[in-house]
């Protein structure tokens, strides 16, 4: 059985069609990157997952249990945490009492370790780095059986990027990971599968390699990104 069942998910708003139709799966343990052009539908994806929206048709089953129309809130607690695309961590609180509130059933320690996040723990919000900040958002996200992540490399600079590659990694070996990510080459370099998304659809599932090694896709998808 898989992860994360997404069966036929639409979502409109007033005309717009934001999800027409999307059907995969995730399996346990599998890093799927979901790649594809401005408003293709990959944040309402993910916010149809959580629950954050809830969808006109279709249904998400997560860990054989249908989760489609239960609120954000309640399918963290079921094992289902995201980070976002504009990230938000309380600038009056510090690392280590943000991440208090994340409701860790275990100590958060192992996390925020893995993180590099001890040795800033006291270190209040407003003062932390972007990088700084996506690493307590996905310390937050962390204690779920999958996390979504919405576009972390956003905003990081040349040498930030490599080092979240490492905690990726790092994460990926213990979680199911979805992310959703505008560049091509750090998408594949994490992914085991990918999820081409366009205009609500998914135009392609598959490896890395089956994605290169498709004509259309590379000329309607990776067209001019250097690979
Ligand atoms: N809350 C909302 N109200 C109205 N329209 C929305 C809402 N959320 C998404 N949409 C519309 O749905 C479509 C898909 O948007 P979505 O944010 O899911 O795209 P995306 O793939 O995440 O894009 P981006 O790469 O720019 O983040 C867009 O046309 C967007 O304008
Ligand atoms: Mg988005």
């Amino acid at each position: 059985m898989a992860l994360l069942e997404v069966n036929d998910l639409e979502r409109t708003f007033g005309g717009i069609v934001a999800l027409d139709g999307v059907t995969f799966d995730v399996a346990s343990g599998e890093t799927n990157v979901i790649i594809g052009p401005n408003g293709a539908g990959k944040t309402t994806l993910f916010n149809c997952i959580t629950g954050y929206h809830i969808p006109d048709h279709g249904t998400v089953r997560f860990q054989g249990t249908d989760i489609t129309s239960t609120p954000d809130y309640k399918t963290a607690r079921t094992g289902i945490r995201r980070t976002f695309q504009e990230v938000d961590v309380f600038d009056e609180l510090t690392v280590a009492e943000n991440i208090s509130l994340g409701a860790f059933e275990s100590s958060p320690r192992e996390m925020m370790e893995l993180l590099d996040l001890l040795d800033i723990h006291d270190k209040e919000g407003s003062e932390l780095t972007l990088f700084e900040r996506k690493r307590v958002s996905l310390a937050l996200a962390s204690e779920g059986e999958l996390l979504l992540l919405d576009e972390v490399f956003s905003g990081l600079n040349p040498t930030e990027k490599p080092a979240m590659v490492g905690y990726l990694d790092a994460l990926a070996e213990r979680k199911t990971l979805m992310l959703i990510e505008h560049d091509i080459e750090t998408a594949f370099d994490l992914a085991d599968t990918v999820t081409i998304l366009a205009q609500g659809q998914v135009m392609k599932r598959g490896t890395p390699e089956e994605m290169l090694d498709d004509e259309t896709v590379r000329e309607d998808f990776l067209g001019e990104m250097a690979i």
